[in-house]
């Protein structure tokens, strides 16, 4: 009998949740994942954001905050609660004064952002950020974030590396994955659009001079419909490229650097493309982050004899030192032998045994969770190997101007870890990266939104039928391309993260770069003929690699263009070659820039300084 009241109730059990999910599942999806007025092709975007993380979730609020009656759409090639974004873990930095916070300033958030940058920052913009984030870190409180809290309810704000000041407010060690859900829950109040795995292809422009905005040209993986969207504002929020070293990267396998290669595509450069941020601690197995939170609970780094590492390089701030100082410092102490374990899994230790287990349990459950299942590793009863992982770039499409998020393309945006605001110069500091983008994903949002309520649409349909026309051929041909000696996606992507991890990795050195710029030449001639091998059109994730692919590969050759060229060592870029800093000539940003024959050529462009010259002293606590 019991037993039968228990499967009765697992069942009626089982059908409420059904019923829940369903009801949840249409709410959202509408029973489609793209809605009918696109499919139809009968809408116009003011402003379609391209990336549903958290610089594009905030940029469509602010859009629709502007004004109600625009039309905002999200486009993603996920579902939109899967992006990049939900997978980051330590907080959001910003000066909200109270609490653990009290003694901090807007002016020691900007400093320490530069210094942490190795003032290559552009301080205008790093100032604007510093007092914008504390505000942002109250929005988000205000849209539900289920912030930690001290006992007076305050938010409880921890110290990432670099900080001088407790400044990250956070929950947990789900930071990002607190922010999307938020950031969803209030655009689906909003109404927003949600266009949904749909791969965006290019931005489609035309005119005489190709500078006339046309919309965007899209994919749409679950029907293989190539789909032409007009819009009066784009705004490019699609994330990073730390898929270029997929074999050590705590990025999801869509950070493909989609939006930076089709910004470039436009003509808007690549800036900083050589400042990328390896992350200390990545799992060694597989290089998934466990967050820099663990060392601000107190996880120590140590080398295969025990000993704690970081006292040799960084005595005062040891394990939070910044993210380029400790990736750097754990090398040198693989290199040196010092390490445990040998070829790509190989690290050094991150041990937890010291703080207590309440505590892991209590604000590091996922750091305990990834470490059991990937790792094998009960963190509370023993250290887990760790090794650096590509994290972060700091480069990135240019914002012409931080006060609107604009870029030098009328109509086309950009916020998030696909644009350089040159916030965070040559390495980030650990939290700065999801108050960027709520700071700059609101700004930008609300310039697109400006954009469009100015502006008329006087885009094509003539130019994006043509456009989808042209995938449409290209789509057809390349997946059926025969398999007659020609190399496979994986084949030439597994060449490229070698050659990426291992001669543009933490360490770089100009015979090393050289060859890595001609092994990228070679690997993209063979991709013009590489073997796809599925020519179906529903969810044809093999095109999708294919063109992920591609776009890799020009997003690895920038790097290395960058590398090459900045001889001195800053931040995340360190040449064995240049070890030092060389303000005198490099205290400029790079800025690639894609030619119409597929080159790439490099401009050069001053820092701006404004209150912190190279070196300056630190400003006081409150
Ligand atoms: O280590 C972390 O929790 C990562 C945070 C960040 O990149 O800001």
């Amino acid at each position: 009998m019991s037993k039968e009241i228990t499967r009765r109730q697992f069942i009626i059990g089982a059908a409420a949740a059904g019923v829940v999910l369903g009801t949840g599942g249409m709410f959202v999806w509408k029973g489609h994942n793209i809605p009918a007025p696109v499919r139809r092709g009968d809408v116009t975007y003011d402003v379609l954001i391209i990336g549903s993380g958290g610089a594009g979730m905030r940029a469509a609020l602010a859009a629709m905050a502007k004004d109600k009656n625009l039309k905002v759409g999200v486009m993603t090639k996920l579902p939109p609660t899967r992006s990049a974004s939900t997978m980051a873990q330590g907080g959001m930095n910003g000066v909200t004064g109270v609490g653990t916070n009290v003694k901090d300033t807007p002016d020691l958030h900007a400093y320490d952002t530069i210094k942490g940058g190795a003032w290559l920052n552009d301080q205008d913009a790093v100032e604007f950020f510093a007092e914008q984030a504390g505000k942002t870190i109250c929005e988000m409180d205000y849209m539900g974030y289920p912030y930690n809290r001290d006992k007076e309810g305050y938010f409880h704000q921890r110290k990432m590396g670099g900080s001088s000041q407790p400044r990250a407010a956070y929950y947990m060690d789900r930071a990002g994955h607190a922010m999307v859900h938020t950031l969803f829950e209030q655009c689906l109040k909003q109404n927003v659009d949600f266009i949904s795995e749909c791969q965006m292809l290019e931005i489609c422009m035309g005119g005489e001079d190709k500078k006339q905005l046309n919309g965007v040209i899209a994919l749409d993986m679950r029907t293989g419909n190539i789909l032409g969207i007009p819009a009066k504002s784009v705004l490019i929020a699609t994330g990073g490229y730390g898929r270029a070293y997929w074999i050590r990267t705590s990025n999801p396998y869509s950070s493909t650097g989609d939006g930076i290669v089709a910004g470039m595509n436009i003509g808007i450069p690549f800036k900083d493309p050589e400042m990328v941020q390896f992350h200390p601690t990545g799992l060694a197995v597989n290089g998934v982050l466990l967050s820099e939170s663990s060392r601000s609970e107190g996880a120590q780094l140590k080398n295969k004899d025990g000993e704690r590492f970081m006292e040799k390089y960084d005595p005062q701030r040891m394990e939070l030192s910044t993210r380029d100082i400790v990736a750097q410092s754990i090398a040198k102490e693989m290199e040196e032998g010092r390490g445990v374990g040998e070829g790509i899994s190989a690290g050094v230790y991150l041990d937890f045994t010291v703080i207590k287990p309440e505590r892991v349990h209590a604000v590091l459950q996922q750091v305990f969770d990834l470490s059991l299942h990937f790792a094998g590793v009960d963190i509370t009863k023993e250290p887990v190997l760790i090794a650096p992982t590509c994290h972060y770039s700091m480069g990135g499409l240019e914002m012409a101007d931080f006060h609107t998020g604009e870029t030098r393309v009328p109509g086309v945006y950009t916020a998030g870890e696909c644009s350089c605001v040159s916030v965070h110069g040559a390495n980030r500091l650990g939290a700065n990266s999801l108050s960027e983008v709520l700071v700059f994903g609101k700004v930008a949002g609300e310039g697109a939104a400006d954009y469009a309520k100015g502006h008329d649409y006087k885009g094509s349909q003539e130019d994006l039928k043509a456009a989808c026309k042209k995938w449409s051929d290209t789509f057809e041909e390349v997946t059926h391309r025969e398999h007659v000696g020609n190399r496979t996606v994986p084949e030439i992507r597994n060449d490229m993260v070698n050659t990426m991890w291992y001669k543009c990795g933490v360490f770089r050195t100009e015979s090393q770069l050289q060859e890595a710029a001609q092994e990228l030449a070679k690997l993209t001639e063979e991709y013009k003929h590489v073997y796809v091998g599925d020519s179906s059109h529903v969810y044809n994730t093999a095109f999708e690699q294919y063109f992920e692919l591609g776009n890799l590969l020009q997003v690895s050759h920038a790097i290395v263009q960058g590398a090459i060229a900045r001889k001195e060592s800053r931040g995340g870029h360190f040449r064995r070659d240049f070890p030092k800093r060389d303000d005198q000539n490099f205290l400029k940003h790079t800025l690639i820039f894609k030619q119409p024959d597929g080159q790439y050529k490099a401009e050069y462009k001053d820092v701006v300084i404004t209150k912190f010259p190279p070196n300056a002293p630190k400003p006081q606590a409150k």
